[in-house]
This record gives C-alpha cells, structure tokens and sequence, in this order.
C-alpha cells in the first residue's frame, strides 16, 4: 500500500463478516471538538459488500460484488454463505469448501474479504487502522471464534504493517448496544441472512456490558429468498422450472444464480411497493426470450408470517428465563428493513422498540460502528 504512513493516524475499524453481506465502520477523532464519531467504509462505491468470494482459474481471487458478478457466469466457483461454516467449526482443520479452482476453506473465504475491507478505508486514509475489531453472534462457540480470529490474522498478515496483535472480536449484540448507548438491560433482535439472533444485553453504561441471554431462531433472509426463488418457478412455464431445477447443465446453474440474485433485489422493493415483476432468466431452449413473473405482499406474508411467529416466540422464551424489568427491543438486520416488521414484532410481543429516531443504531453497520468506537475509546482516543 503506497503512502501508509504505520499505525500513528489513531483510528479504529471493525468489520461484521455477515452470511449475505460485509459491512465495516470507522471511528476517528473529529478534529474540530475532540470527539469519537463513526462512519460506513466504502468498498467498489457501496457501504455494503456481498460476502461472496471467487477463486479464478488464473490466480485471481474476487472479493465483494465482482464476485457476486463473475459468479453470474462462474456459479459453482462463487462461495456464498460460507459465514454459516465458520460458526460450525469444532477446532478440527477448516472445512474444505471447495477443490476448484483451488483448495478452499470457510476460513480463506472470511480472510479475503476481511482483507478488502481494511484495504478499502486504508487505502482511502492512507494510513493503518490502530485495532480491528471482528464481530461474531454471541452464541458462537470457542472454535468458531478462534476460526474467524484466524481469518482476521491471516487479513493483517497479508497487508504489510499491519499486526496480528492489533485483532480483537466482539460479539454483535454488545457492538448493536453499544452504538445505541444507554443503560440497563436491551433484548437485541438481528433478523440476518443466516437466522434471527436473540440476546439480552445488560448495559453497563461504561462501554463494556455483558450478554445475559441468547437464542438463536432460525429464520433468515437466504432461505426466504430461495423460497421466493421457487415461487417464481412454480409460476414460471413448467418445462424452464424443470430445466433449470433438474438440468444440471451449466447453463441452468447460471439461470437459477441470475434468478436468485434477481429475487434478493426484487424482494428489497416489494415491501415497500407492494407489487415487483421478477425477470425469468433467458435460457434456450425452454425460454428463449424474455418474460416475467410477478409477485406481490400476499407472497411475501404467506412466507414471512410463520417466520415472524417463530422469532416472537423465541422472544417469549429467552425472556421467561430472566427476572426484572422488561427490556426495550432494538430490531435491526436486513430483514428488519421491511415496511412494518419492526412494529409488528413489537406489538406482538409488547416490547417497545429503544432506537426512537437514531436510524444509525438499526442500519447494517449498526454493530460495526459500535464496534469502532468501543475499540476507539479503549485506546483512550477522543474527549471522555
Ligand atoms: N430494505 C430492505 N428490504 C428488504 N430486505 C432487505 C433490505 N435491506 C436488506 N435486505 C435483505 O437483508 C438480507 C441481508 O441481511 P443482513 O445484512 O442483516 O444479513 P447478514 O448480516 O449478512 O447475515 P447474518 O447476520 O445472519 O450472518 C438480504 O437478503 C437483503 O436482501
Ligand atoms: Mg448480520
């Protein structure tokens, strides 16, 4: 990296590898009144990055949206929810995920796009962030920690200047309440692409805090989507559905990736417009030419209903086990996004939603630019 100038500059970075998206957030000291304050790093123009990663034949490893795009024609190299098989290690030697183009891990997936992220606001500062701070579940065990502190060490070891020593992790729901700030006890409910992570955290109010309660639901983004996917099959000409479900070819590999990736992005927009069409990918000889599908809020409820009743009740039971105040509830997570979603949660359970009008504290770098500052402010930087 030309122009870095070693770890003096005094900022933070911290990265939430999520199972659909990676997102970092920056903390530095506003020079104008000596305050910690935070932000979104950007990668390829965007503030969100797929969590995808693609091993080229010739060398070349893709991180982030090329990825996601050279996958379009490249489907069984693009590793996608990889994040899934981090949280399964067992302290054993790294899943192997795929043979080809090369021997990858869960871990090597994790790394590349780690290293892309501090690459990016790097490169942008030209200098070197001061600590990194990887976000993981509450719930994750020993192992899988240790699995994504690997990938952080193996990130920082490819960048010159950078150290290991300069990792630490956090669990996300402590990040989340962090960047919320306040006191007492807060349910944090993060509806991702994986499943809903639950937890209850009790707020110090000094920054630090502790995680009372965890539950993890498994209801997610990922596979609401493929549902979806298969929904505009079963309304698609029968012998495209069948061509691209059995085929095998490669061709209608590709069809079904354009197809899930043209349902996550329509599915962004249906919330809100109540209505989305849903471009059938071309595929000669079954669909030769263009044609859609539409899908509309009756879709969307009949799947995301049963889903919603799941996370509710997973509520109920983490809460039963603890005694005191109810908490408030801080929903947050792609999903939560939705029209509606965060409303229908909280009245359906009673737990009155704590963000009030901090969008920051419920956007996708939420975690991360807690994560940030919690790191900023352990090195003493900024007023106190
Ligand atoms: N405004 C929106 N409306 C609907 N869905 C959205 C919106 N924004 C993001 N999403 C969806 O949220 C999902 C990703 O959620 P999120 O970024 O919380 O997951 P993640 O952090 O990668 O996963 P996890 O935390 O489970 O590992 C994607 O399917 C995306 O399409
Ligand atoms: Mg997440």
């Amino acid at each position: 990296m030309t122009g870095a100038v070693g770890t003096d500059a005094r900022w933070t970075l911290a990265i939430d590898h999520g199972t659909t998206a990676t997102v970092g957030a920056w903390a530095d000291v506003d020079p104008r009144d000596g305050w910690v304050r935070v932000g979104p790093v950007a990668v390829d123009g965007s503030t969100s990055m797929p969590s995808a990663v693609l091993s080229r034949p010739d060398g070349a490893v893709l991180a982030g949206r090329p990825a996601l795009e050279a996958g379009a024609q490249d489907p069984a190299a693009a590793l996608l929810r990889t994040r899934p098989h981090l949280a399964a290690s067992t302290g054993g030697p790294p899943e192997l995920l795929t043979q080809w183009p090369r021997p990858t891990t869960a871990v090597d997936v994790a790394t590349a796009l780690i290293a892309k992220v501090v690459r990016a606001e790097a490169e942008r500062r030209r200098t070197l962030p001061s600590v990194v701070v990887l976000l993981h579940p509450a719930w994750w065990s020993t192992p899988a920690r240790e699995a994504l502190r690997t990938a952080g060490q193996a990130a920082l070891s490819a960048i010159p200047l950078t150290t290991p020593d300069q990792l630490e992790l956090l669990d996300s729901p402590r990040a989340a309440a962090h960047r919320l700030g306040g006191h007492g006890r807060l349910l944090v409910v993060d509806i991702g692409g994986a499943a809903t992570e639950l937890a209850v955290v009790d707020r110090a109010g000094d920054g630090t805090g502790s995680v009372a309660a965890v539950r993890s639901v498994n209801v997610g983004a990922e596979v609401l989507d493929d549902a979806l996917a298969q929904l505009v099959l079963d309304r698609a000409p029968p012998m495209l559905a069948a061509r691209v479900r059995f085929g095998g070819d490669l061709e209608a590999h590709r069809a079904w990736y354009r197809l899930r990736a043209a349902v996550r992005e329509a599915k962004e927009g249906l919330g809100a417009a109540g209505q989305v069409t849903v471009a059938l990918p071309v595929l000669p000889p079954e669909n030769p030419g263009y044609g859609v599908v539409a899908l509309d809020h009756t879709d969307l409820g009949g799947m995301l209903g049963p889903g919603l009743e799941e996370i509710a009740q997973g509520i109920d039971a983490l809460v039963s086990t603890l005694t005191g105040p109810r908490p408030a509830m801080l929903a947050r997570g792609g999903l939560a996004e939705m029209p509606r979603i965060r409303e229908w949660l909280a009245e359906r359970t009673g737990f009155g939603l704590a963000h009030g009008g901090d969008p920051g504290a419920v956007s996708a770098f939420g975690p991360a630019s807690g994560a940030a500052a919690w790191a900023a402010e352990r090195l003493g930087l900024g007023r106190r």
